[in-house]
């Protein structure tokens, strides 16, 4: 009698945590949410190489140094760094359970987390936080956990709920909420409370059941199932959901068929050109990363381009390619399916690295084959997320 009691205690101690309510939405069928340019935002190179070797869990092909790795370590602390280093471009306003925060819109990630009253007091400082006591409409998810560390350790943790998350017009009740109790100091000293992640639900990280994000949640309710991209270099943008803005592209749209086996908005983009000069880059695919600042590809692109700025050259100190900020660059094209998309020259000066030197916007992918397309990218180009197909489209930004 005795066992079974024991049996049965220890059978509901493991069974699976109730799956979620499922969520619903109201409010407009289009919609633009503002994309506030970011005053503080730093254009560090190195940090930005480091958050995307972090993020995308990438292999440098090239030797690291010794800063590179100590900032690496570094960000394990979970305190705010002694260097400013504030990466986050873009943020949007996003109402949760009530409360307002500044969230980063990731197209390379899918969980939607957020500053929470549950991380020690010096990881919130400087930011907006949800708490849960504080929403009439949040339901905690027993049992649930999210947990978005990277190898190197930095990144974020914490416990789930549901609650209504409403981005401009558009209001989803029983969202998931992932709410921080650990995040590592880049978020911190990070401008944005928090990340909207737009990629595709199967990478969201939620155990034991993953959530759908805020994008599959609204879908069904927007006039059309896409949501757009504009992010004009150094000033406000917005995203577009439900439809598409011809006031913010010239031309027209190119759409190329996305692959998203792995999650991500992916696609072949197998060849390059630097100036009007041509490169092959079979095997490779490319990513639409709202979430990262620079233009990472693949090695032999990245030699290809630098080859024709006059001195250039990869810096150690730096972790990337630099060159004197006087150079004359080239344009960089790359093959997004079957149409060439290309980075002004201006855009691919991304800022002083030190004294004269200035830091490339492309950079090494290291030993992967997944090309990712950053902020750079989209400060050329309207991109459209359309999850029919699924597809991305893009356009020249007005
Ligand atoms: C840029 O970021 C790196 C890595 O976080 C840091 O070591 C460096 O000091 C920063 N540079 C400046 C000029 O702030």
């Amino acid at each position: 009698m005795l066992s079974a009691i024991v049996l049965a205690l220890a059978a509901a101690a493991q069974a699976a945590p109730a799956p979620a309510p499922a969520s619903n939405v109201q409010g407009s069928t289009a919609f633009s949410a503002p994309a506030v340019h970011n005053a503080n935002f730093i254009r560090n190179g190195t940090a930005a190489m480091l958050k995307a070797y972090a993020k995308h869990n990438l292999k440098p092909t090239h030797e690291m140094p010794e800063a590179f790795m100590a900032a690496l370590a570094k960000r394990q602390d979970g305190s705010a760094t002694a260097v400013p280093s504030d990466g986050v471009e873009y943020l949007v306003s996003t109402v949760v359970g009530g409360q307002t925060l500044d969230l980063d819109f990731d197209t390379g990630s899918a969980d939607l987390w957020v500053f929470s009253s549950q991380l020690a007091a010096s990881s919130r400082s400087g930011h907006a936080y949800y708490t849960s006591s504080k929403s009439s409409t949040y339901k905690a998810l027993s049992g649930y956990t999210w947990d978005i560390s990277y190898a190197d350790g930095s990144g974020a943790s914490g416990n789930v709920g549901l609650d209504t998350v409403q981005i401009g017009g558009t209001t989803v009740t029983n969202q998931a909420v992932e709410l921080a109790k650990t995040v590592s100091s880049t978020f911190v000293s990070d401008a944005s409370d928090g990340l909207v992640g737009l990629a595709f639900s199967s990478i969201n990280t939620v155990s034991p059941q993953q959530q759908s994000t805020f994008f599959d949640n609204a879908q069904s309710s927007l006039d059309s199932p896409l949501f757009a991209a504009y992010l004009p270099f150094n000033a406000d943008g917005a995203y577009d959901f439900g439809y598409t803005d011809s006031s913010k592209y010239t031309g027209s749209i190119t759409y190329t068929s996305v692959d998203s086996s792995n999650g991500f908005w992916e696609y072949p983009s197998t060849s390059y050109k630097v100036g009007s000069t041509v490169h092959s880059l079979s095997g490779y695919t490319g990513i639409s990363d709202t979430g990262t600042t620079l233009i990472l590809m693949g090695d032999s692109a990245v030699t290809a381009y630098y080859n024709q700025v006059s001195g250039a050259s990869y810096s150690s100190s730096q972790g990337g390619y630099i060159f004197p900020c006087s150079a004359t660059l080239p344009t960089l094209s790359f093959k997004i399916g079957s149409t060439y998309a290309t980075i002004p020259a201006s855009l691919l000066n991304f800022g002083t690295a030190s004294g004269s030197s200035c830091f490339g916007s492309l950079q090494s992918v290291g030993s992967g084959s997944q090309n990712i397309y950053g902020d750079v990218f989209f400060n050329a180009y309207y991109g459209v997320f359309d999850a029919s197909g699924p597809s991305f489209g893009f356009a020249t930004i007005a």
